[in-house]
C-alpha cells in the first residue's frame, strides 16, 4: 500500500525544524507534478527540505550549481570526444549531464543559483520541463521517467536578480518564498547541529548568544546580508571549543571576549558590508557584539 501521505509528511518534518508551511506547499507542488523554484537567501533549509523529501521518496537529488559555466552541454550532457574519435558515435558514447541523469532516474534536478545560469541553457531546461522528454543528438528521444522534477534556488539578494529570468521560465514554474527562521528554531537548529547537550547551561548560553549575534548581522545598516545560520552553527563549535581549551565557562570574566574571538572567526567572511559604507566586517561585529554583551548588560544593571 502507498504511504498515506500525512506519515510521509510527519516522517520529513521530524528531520526539519520548523518549515511546516514551506514543507506543505513544496509536497504539494511536487506530488502533484509541478516544478518549483525556491526563493530565500542561503542557509534557509532548502537543501534540507529537498534532502528529506528525496529520501523518502527513494529518488535521487541531482545537483547543479547554476553560473556562467552551465553550458547546454554541461546540463544535458555530451559526446565523449575520445570514444567518438574510436567507436564513432552511439548511445554509448554519451556522457549524461545533470538533466538527462535526472530524467532517466526519476531524480530531482536541483539547480541552485538558478537565475545566474546563461540563457540558453535556461532554455534548454525549458523544453525538458515542458515536455518531459528531450531530444539527444544521435542517441534519440528521452522521456523522463514519471517522478522527475525540476527544482531550483534562487536568493533574493543576489544582485543579478530574478528579473533575469523570461516571462517563459517564470511562466512554468511555482514560487515558494524560504525567509529566516524565528530565533526559536534556530536555536533547535544549531542545539542539533553542534550536538550540543541540553542539559550543559554553559553550551546553552553559547547557543542563545550565537543565534542572537549572528540574528543581529541580518538587520544592521551597514551590512548588506548578514549571516546565515551555518554561521551560527560554526560560531557556537569554535566558540565552546575555546571555552575549553581557556578552562572558561558562561559565567566566568573572559566568556564574552571569547566569544567575540569566535565571532570574528565565524561570521566576518559571511557578511557582506555595504558598498557606501566605510564598516569593516570586523568592526561592525565588535560593534554588534558590543550591543549584545556591553549595553545589554549595562541595561540590566542600572547605576
Ligand atoms: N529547518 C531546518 N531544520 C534543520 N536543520 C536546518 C534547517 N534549516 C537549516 N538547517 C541546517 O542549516 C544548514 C544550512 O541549511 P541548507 O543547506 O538546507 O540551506 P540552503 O537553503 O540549501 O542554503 P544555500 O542556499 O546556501 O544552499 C544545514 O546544516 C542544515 O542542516
Ligand atoms: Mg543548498
Amino acid at each position: 500500500m502507498a504511504p498515506q501521505p500525512n506519515a510521509v509528511r510527519d516522517r520529513i518534518a521530524a528531520r526539519i525544524v520548523g518549515r511546516e508551511l514551506e514543507l506543505e506547499l513544496l509536497m504539494a507542488a511536487i506530488a502533484t507534478g509541478r516544478d518549483v523554484v525556491l526563493e530565500g537567501p542561503p542557509g534557509t533549509s532548502k537543501t534540507t527540505m529537498l534532502k528529506a523529501i528525496t529520501n523518502e521518496w527513494t529518488v535521487s537529488l541531482v545537483l547543479a550549481e547554476g553560473n556562467a559555466e552551465l553550458t547546454p552541454a554541461k546540463l544535458i550532457g555530451y559526446h565523449d570526444p575520445a570514444q567518438v574519435m574510436r567507436v564513432g558515435y552511439n548511445s554509448g558514447t554519451f556522457v549524461d549531464g545533470p538533466l538527462v541523469q535526472a530524467m532517466r532516474q526519476g531524480g530531482f534536478l536541483y539547480i541552485e543559483e538558478f537565475n545566474r545560469a546563461p540563457e540558453d541553457t535556461l532554455n534548454a531546461l525549458l523544453t525538458a520541463i515542458a515536455d518531459r522528454s528531450i531530444a539527444i543528438p544521435r542517441v534519440g528521444v528521452l522521456v523522463a521517467q514519471p517522478t522527475f522534477r525540476v527544482l531550483a534556488s534562487m536568493n533574493p539578494y543576489d544582485n543579478v536578480g530574478t528579473t533575469r529570468l523570461s516571462t517563459s521560465i517564470r511562466d512554468r514554474l511555482c514560487r515558494i518564498e524560504v525567509g529566516y527562521q524565528d530565533a526559536l528554531c534556530e536555536r533547535e537548529i544549531v542545539t542539533l547541529r553542534g550536538g550540543i547537550d541540553a542539559a550543559d547551561a554553559c553550551a546553552g548560553r553559547v547557543v542563545n548568544d550565537a543565534v542572537a549575534l549572528t540574528r543581529a548581522t541580518r538587520v544592521h545598516d551597514e551590512i548588506r546580508q548578514g549571516s546565515s545560520v551555518r554561521g551560527a552553527i560554526d560560531l557556537c563549535f569554535i566558540a565552546i571549543e575555546l571555552l575549553h581549551q581557556r578552562g572558561l565557562d558562561h559565567t566566568a570574566d573572559g566568556y564574552s571576549s571569547t566569544v567575540l574571538d569566535a565571532m570574528l572567526a565565524a561570521l566576518s567572511g559571511r557578511i557582506s558590508i555595504d558598498e557606501a559604507s566605510g564598516a569593516t566586517p570586523a568592526s561592525v561585529l565588535r560593534e554588534i557584539w558590543e550591543n549584545h554583551f556591553v549595553l545589554a548588560e549595562a541595561l540590566a544593571e542600572p547605576g
